[in-house]
């Protein structure tokens, strides 16, 4: 049987998808290769928020078809995911060598595609088309990690999305929101769990927005509400995450969720963008400054050790000195556990790449490296007040940077390394903090007092 190599560039949401993918591929026979090199079929999964990412990808697949013509001529190589949906057939027409371009609604489709190309009964496919009620069809997992049974997993609970943020390419790409039933959620949750996920991640575009067409308020509980409450009932479950909710519509019953689901971890990915309420009401966020701090004051009231983190963006079209100054200052006033910092880069066919008064890349560059100093030295403050403490952690597996350490994450979502080995992997552990870096924190298991 062929073997493939998969690629994720991107979200959580597209490493789903690139799992679900290979799943699809491993339960029709595919082996999974350990490199490009080794592959009878190479699929990048894309992304196209920013135009780097899609250069990337697009200089990696020229990379591939260069080798491949020297060393392996009927290498299968494709595009899927987000750029495959957004370009298309232009994929094709720009490298010619390609044969397959998958876009975000066609996942399931990968085996049978492949087998076409393989066979050498087309030449190349490409299909972007919309297909209805392929938000469920993102369900298969590998559940395994590096040869060993997982413990987190992701599951992706809808697809798309409406809010149309002005400097967003995603409801291009990934089509407007489109939700799965609880049951069938809880169904695949449940699977995870009997074959050992401790902890699961449930991801869509806004997850808040989950549902709402579709199912009903109950007892002033929202759609997003009432799922994680059914998936809390799975027994064996240890830990529920969820990735990313919007601060529009961030309901109190969300909120009061943290204080009364003892497995929903303390922990919040929350994207502000700006601090500049101009700024905000340019990119359509529809929440002001204020309101985002009221979330976070009240989340922090309903479980104090929340840990937060968030996505903002510098250099958006207009942005002055002063909003730069109240995006400096919010994350200061948060006190942020994490943020991630996009440089503007305009996209197809959004409002924002129309608008006139574009940054100069220089100012960019500099906005971003005096944001990143203030989120490092925010964050190293939030981190090194974990030393000394005692925190539980699941443990994971192997750490990135060496593997001869484990990791694992507190509930408040940070990550901690220590000297353990693989006999630790899926368990719930308690560590006892010794250092902390800007963003890690290292322990040592903590002797657990008997009496
Ligand atoms: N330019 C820069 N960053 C962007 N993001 C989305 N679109 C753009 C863009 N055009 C960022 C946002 C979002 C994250 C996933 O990507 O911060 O939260």
């Amino acid at each position: 049987m062929p073997s493939v190599f998969i690629k994720t560039y991107g979200c959580q949401m597209n490493e789903r998808d690139s799992e679900a993918v290979a799943a699809q591929l491993v339960a029709k026979g595919y082996t999974l290769a350990a490199s490009e090199q080794l592959a009878d079929v190479v699929l990048l999964n894309t992304c196209s928020v920013r135009d780097n990412a899609e250069q990337t990808a697009l200089n990696k697949m020229s990379d591939i078809i260069g080798q491949a013509k020297k060393q392996r001529p009927d290498q299968v190589v494709g595009f899927m995911g987000c750029m495959a949906q957004s370009r298309g057939k232009e994929l094709i027409d720009r490298l010619p060598d390609v044969d397959l371009v998958l876009g975000t609604q066609k996942f399931h489709r990968a085996a049978e595609y492949l087998d076409e190309l393989l066979a050498g009964r087309q030449k190349s496919i490409v299909d972007t088309e919309a297909e209805q009620g392929s938000e469920g069809t993102i369900r298969e997992h590998l559940l395994t990690g590096k040869g060993a049974k997982a413990t987190t997993a992701f599951v992706s609970i809808m697809q798309g999305c409406n809010q149309h943020c002005t400097f967003c390419i995603v409801p291009f790409t990934r089509g407007p929101e489109r939700s799965r039933t609880i049951p069938d959620i809880v169904s695949e949750c449940r699977t995870l769990v009997a074959s050992g996920v401790r902890e699961i991640t449930l991801l869509g575009q806004i997850v808040n927005s989950y549902g709402k067409r579709d199912i009903p308020l109950r007892d002033g509980k929202s759609a997003f509400v009432q799922l994680i409450e059914a998936v809390h009932e799975i027994e064996g479950l240890d830990r529920i995450r969820f990735t990313s909710p919007h601060p529009k519509g961030y309901g109190d019953d969300l909120v009061e969720a943290y204080a009364r689901l003892s497995k929903l971890c303390e922990s919040a990915h929350l994207p502000v963008q700006s601090g500049s309420n101009r700024v905000l009401k340019l990119m359509h966020r529809v929440y002001t400054r204020e309101r985002f701090l009221e979330i976070i004051d009240k989340l922090r009231s309903a479980t104090p050790e929340i840990g937060i983190s968030t996505d903002i963006i510098v250099g958006f079209p207009g942005e002055t000195e002063e909003d730069f100054d109240q995006t400096l200052s919010l994350v200061s006033e948060v006190g942020f556990d994490q943020a991630y910092i996009f440089k503007y880069s305009p996209r197809k066919d959004t409002p924002a790449a129309a608008m006139p008064e574009k940054i100069r890349q220089e100012v960019i560059e500099e906005r971003h490296a005096r944001l990143f100093d203030r989120i490092n030295e925010v964050g190293r403050a939030r981190h090194s007040a974990f030393v000394g403490r005692t925190v539980q952690i699941l443990v994971e597996g192997p750490s990135k940077k060496n593997d001869a350490r484990m990791t694992g994450r507190t509930r408040c979502n940070k990550i901690v390394v220590f000297d353990g080995n693989a006999r630790h992997r899926g368990q719930l552990m308690n560590l006892k903090i010794e250092r902390a870096s800007n963003f890690t924190l290292y322990g040592n298991p903590a002797i657990v007092n008997l009496d």
